[in-house]
């Protein structure tokens, strides 16, 4: 047969044309992840695509799922059910390399007391067979270098999770895991962490943090994903999750002590009501803030609840969780 009737090769494509050789690759794939405790179902069939060199944040309030998602996707606890593919391997049959390429900080990490801090970052180090010059090059990093030579069990709670971070750092990894990797530090060393971390953008790590710090999303993260009981609840970026509520209005009030009434579950223009039993405190959003507040006031003078105090403002970012999940971020 001669040429002519050949089909002439091609990149291959995707159904918009474009080319799949140069689609950026899924730095993290979850589908349909399952994780249950006995009667808990910590993790609910989550799916999720991370870009390479995306920094993504993990919000929601204790109890979440937060740390068990992470901690699958990090291969220390098995999935009941569902897929996780890291740079496209997993660790039923990829565990080697996905040691390699992953940097892991712990939410409660123990380290060996009677050690120094240089040397253990030299323990993990050798692990991966990295030279001993990585460890002050590392320590300077995260500002731990003169204290290079104290015991762990003499660093501060900050210092201890300062190494936490460093340890995660050592091998380079293209992957990075953090757990609450600033909860409990000072403001400043916080900012110091946020630093640190964000200088690693400029090598395409992809990173996933849990925090329970609304800004700490904002200032370090390209992606939010809002979680409670083991589900997705929103996932966009800051502007996105801000516009979808850009609309409402909130009004918060407080009523002396006689309790709710279940006339305020169907108030005018009302998209929701969270109701603190132990504050007598009620959080609303609302698509027009006049009629919805016409009508609690209108209430309070029929003797149907007793308004302490009253206020309306503009939806905030930490409302839309409050909205979402009934808790505050720091609860
Ligand atoms: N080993 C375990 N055995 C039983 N239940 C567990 C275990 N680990 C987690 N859970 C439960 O799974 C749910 C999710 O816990 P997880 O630690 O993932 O939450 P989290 O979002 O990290 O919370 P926090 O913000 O407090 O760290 C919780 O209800 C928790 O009690
Ligand atoms: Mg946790």
């Amino acid at each position: 047969m001669g040429s002519k009737g050949r089909v002439p090769l091609r990149e291959p494509v995707d159904e918009k044309g474009r080319a799949l050789m140069t689609m950026p690759l899924n730095a993290i794939e979850l589908k349909a992840v399952t994780k249950r405790f006995k009667n808990i179902t910590a993790v609910d069939s989550v799916d999720m695509q991370i870009n390479q060199g995306q920094y993504v944040a993990l919000l929601g309030p204790n109890g979440a799922g937060k740390t068990t998602l992470v901690e699958m996707i990090e291969g220390i606890q098995p999935h009941d059910s569902g897929e996780i593919f890291v740079l496209g391997k997993n660790w039923k049959d990829d565990k080697h390399y996905l040691r390699k390429i992953m940097g892991i900080a712990l939410q409660e990490t123990r380290f060996t007391d009677k050690v120094t801090v240089r040397e253990t970052i030299n323990l993990f180090a050798s692990f991966y067979e990295i030279s001993k010059t990585r460890a002050d090059e590392i320590l300077k990093r995260v500002g731990l270098a003169e204290k290079r030579n104290s015991y762990v069990v003499n660093l501060s709670g900050g210092q201890r999770q300062k190494l936490a971070i460093a340890v995660a750092l050592t091998n380079n990894p293209k992957i990075l895991l953090l757990d609450e990797p600033t909860t409990g530090l000072d403001p400043y060393s916080r900012r110091e962490v946020w630093g640190i971390i964000s200088e690693l953008k400029d090598n395409n790590t992809t990173m996933i943090l849990t925090t329970h710090y609304m800004e700490e999303a904002e200032y370090l993260c390209d992606r939010i994903i809002i979680i409670n009981n083991g589900k997705f609840l929103a996932d966009g970026t800051l502007n996105e999750l801000q516009n979808k509520f850009s609309d409402g209005d909130v009004i918060e009030f407080t009523l002396t002590g006689n309790g709710k009434s279940g006339e305020l579950d169907n108030l005018d223009k009302m998209i929701s009501l969270k109701w603190d039993e132990e504050k007598d405190k009620g959080i609303i959003v609302t698509s027009d803030s006049v009629a919805t507040l016409n009508h609690l006031l209108k209430l309070d003078r029929e003797h149907v609840i007793d308004i302490k105090q009253v206020t309306s403002r503009k939806v905030t970012l930490d409302d839309l969780f409050i909205s979402m999940t009934g808790k505050h971020l720091d609860e």
